[in-house]
C-alpha cells in the first residue's frame, strides 16, 4: 500500500508562469542611481555566499503584508499537508508574503518569524521555482539569484514536486554550528527548519495554498544540483502552490 509520502503523480510542468525578475540593466545612470547600485552591491556582497555561482542579481520583493490573516486557531484546525498541486504560478506578493511569514525579520534586532539554536542563524531558505532557484534574503526581503535553471524535479523523490510552482528548500551551513557533533549540528538544523515550516504551514492554511514538508529527497544528487559547497547541507524541502482542483 503506497503511503502519503508517495502519492500524486504529475506530468512535469514546462517553464511557466514565472514572475518578472528585476533586472540591472546596462542603462545610463544618474550619480544618485549610481550610488544605489553601489550601495545595493556591497550589501550583497556581503551576503553568505553558498558557491562560487552565485550571482548578485537581486529580485526585489513587494513589502510582506505583515497583518491580516486567518485567526490563529482556524489556521490550526485548517493545517495539514496536501500532496495534489495545481501549476499555477503564485503570485508575488503572496510569495513575498510566504517567504517572510517563513523566516522574515520581525523585529528591529533582525530577528526571525522562526526561533533559532544559541542565537546563530544558520538555515538559509531557498526557493526552487520555474525560473530558477533563488536564495530568500530577509534582510533586503528580496530574492538573490542563485541558479538560474529549474531544478523542481530534483528537489524531492515524489512527483508532485516537478510541477508545483514553488520547492523550497531549506539548507544549513554546518560550519557556524562549532564545537558539536555533525549529528548535533543536523539535529538542531532540523529542529530550526521545522520552525520555519510550521510557519510555512499556518500561512499556508491562512491562505488556502497546500503544502507539504518533505524529507523524502535524494540529499547527495541535490547538494550536487545546488552546487552546495561542503560546509552545508540541505535539511528538508517543503513543496507550497495551490490546490489542485
Ligand atoms: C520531518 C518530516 C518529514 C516529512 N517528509 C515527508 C515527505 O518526504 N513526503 C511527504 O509527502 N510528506 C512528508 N512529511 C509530511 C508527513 O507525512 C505529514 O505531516 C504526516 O503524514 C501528518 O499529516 P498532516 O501534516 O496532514 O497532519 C514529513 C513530515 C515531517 C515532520
Amino acid at each position: 500500500m503506497s503511503s502519503p509520502e508517495t502519492r500524486g503523480r504529475f506530468a512535469p510542468e514546462s517553464g511557466s508562469g514565472a514572475e518578472a525578475a528585476v533586472h540591472d540593466r546596462g542603462l545610463a545612470m544618474s550619480r544618485r542611481q549610481v550610488g544605489g547600485v553601489l550601495l545595493a552591491a556591497a550589501a550583497l556582497a556581503a551576503m553568505p555566499r553558498l558557491s562560487s555561482s552565485a550571482t548578485t542579481e537581486n529580485r526585489v520583493l513587494p513589502p510582506a503584508r505583515k497583518t491580516g490573516g486567518m485567526p490563529l486557531m482556524d489556521a490550526l484546525l485548517r493545517r495539514r499537508s496536501t500532496r495534489e498541486f495545481s501549476e499555477r504560478p503564485l503570485p508575488e506578493q503572496t510569495l513575498a508574503n510566504l517567504l517572510w511569514a517563513a523566516y522574515g525579520v520581525n523585529r528591529p534586532s533582525g530577528d526571525r518569524t522562526a526561533p533559532y539554536w544559541r542565537h546563530i542563524m544558520v538555515v538559509d531558505v531557498y526557493a526552487a521555482m520555474a525560473d530558477g532557484v533563488w536564495l530568500y534574503d530577509p534582510k533586503q526581503h528580496a530574492l538573490l539569484r542563485h541558479l538560474p535553471d529549474d531544478i523542481r524535479a530534483q528537489t524531492g523523490l515524489q512527483d508532485f514536486v516537478a510541477a508545483a510552482p514553488l520547492d523550497l528548500v531549506y539548507v544549513a551551513h554546518g560550519d557556524r554550528m562549532r564545537d558539536i557533533s555533525a549529528d548535533e549540528r543536523r539535529l538542531y538544523a532540523s529542529v530550526d527548519t521545522g520552525f520555519i515550516g510550521q510557519n510555512v504551514y499556518l500561512f499556508c492554511a491562512s491562505e488556502g495554498l497546500a503544502t507539504v514538508f518533505r524529507g523524502s529527497v535524494d540529499y547527495p544528487k541535490l547538494a550536487v544540483r545546488l552546487r552546495l559547497d561542503a560546509s552545508t547541507f540541505v535539511t528538508f524541502a517543503q513543496t507550497v502552490g495551490y490546490p489542485k482542483g
